[in-house]
């Protein structure tokens, strides 16, 4: 049986208090924001399978493409035996990864979310008895330590997340993922690219609307662990396409002026009427910038591949 260890660098409490400094910046400047990764709970990650399901939505499936298709010449340009996955979350596209990669010795899923670690990590280990498995309990952004494990290094970071990020934050997460690597280490990155604005939108504002109780699951999120009192009702879902960002935006706007209580912060939010809270940037990516931007943090894009579509891209880049 192969060791499956589970550390957690992330304190029970971290959470809470994260949340409740997020909720109070966000909530008390103008424009309100709200930072994207409280989407997150149980029902919010369901709520994502539905969407990466979605006709509207090809991120998913552009990437799965991509992975199925450069699989082997990944394992074969990095020679990787430790691969470190930054929100693993269900580990479910990292199958193809894990198979591809002949010499690997260890797996560090790293995701916030304890559930989704233990359950991937379980799977796996039953799978390929002969792999390590070494999950983190850990918030990639706040930069992470990890355990020794044997070199050539591949960092993975799937599903086009880091467009999460604004600017100034890519930066700072890039830099810190390549202290994490030595030369000859390597980052596998998924970026979705800019394309036909209807499309972007689309995939942001689905027909059946899960995108928008996906949305609006956020206020619900911040009702039950702060207590407050957001109607979801008062408030319809906006995804718009930033021109000159290139950016998609998740909004909501309030239908009517309203107060929302916030118990746990001793704080009374006013929205006017027509109020946008902003939810989520997700920056979309053409290979010029994502070159420039890995170089500034020190690693060089040696491989750019995209599906046949042109929509979504995977680049591998190695720590100089
Ligand atoms: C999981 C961050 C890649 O930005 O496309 C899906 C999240 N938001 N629909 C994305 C999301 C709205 C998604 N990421």
């Amino acid at each position: 049986m192969s060791p499956f260890l589970v550390t957690r660098t992330l304190p029970e409490d971290a959470t809470d208090a994260a949340l409740r400094a997020d909720v109070l910046h966000g909530l008390t400047r103008t424009p309100k924001t709200l930072p994207p990764k409280w989407f997150y709970d149980a029902h919010g990650s369901e709520l994502f399978e539905k969407i990466t399901e979605l006709p509207e939505y090809y991120p998913t499936r552009a990437e799965r493409e991509i992975l199925v298709a450069r699989a082997a010449e990944i394992a074969g340009a990095t020679g990787a035996r430790t691969l470190i996955e930054l929100g693993s979350g269900s580990s479910d596209k990292t199958r193809h990864l894990l198979d591809a990669l002949s010499g690997l010795h260890t797996y560090v899923p790293v995701d916030v979310s304890e559930s989704a670690l233990t359950q991937a990590g379980q799977a796996l280990i039953a799978e390929r008895p002969s792999l390590d498995v070494h999950a983190l309990i850990a918030d990639f952004t706040g930069g992470l330590a990890l355990p020794g494990t044997p070199g050539p290094r591949l960092v993975a970071f799937l599903g086009g997340t880091i467009g999460n990020l604004l600017p100034a934050e890519r930066a700072a997460f890039l830099t810190s993922v390549r202290s994490l690597l030595s030369p000859g280490d390597a980052l596998l990155l998924g970026t979705d690219l800019v394309k036909d604005e209807s499309v972007l939108v689309d995939a942001y504002d689905d027909a059946a609307g899960v995108t928008a109780a996906f949305n609006k699951n956020v206020l619900t999120v911040v009702n039950r662990e702060l207590g407050a009192d957001f109607d979801p009702d008062e408030f319809t879902h906006v995804a718009l396409w930033d021109t000159e960002r290139e950016w998609i935006e998740m909004r909501l706007r309030a239908r009517s002026a309203l107060t929302v209580k916030i118990p746990a912060l001793d704080l009374a939010v006013d929205f006017t009427e027509g109020e946008e809270l902003r939810t989520e940037v997700s920056a979309k990516f053409r290979e010029e910038g994502v070159r420039t931007e890995l170089a500034a943090a020190g690693l060089e894009l040696t491989h750019w591949w995209t599906d046949p579509q042109g929509r979504f891209a995977l680049s591998l880049s190695m720590a100089r």
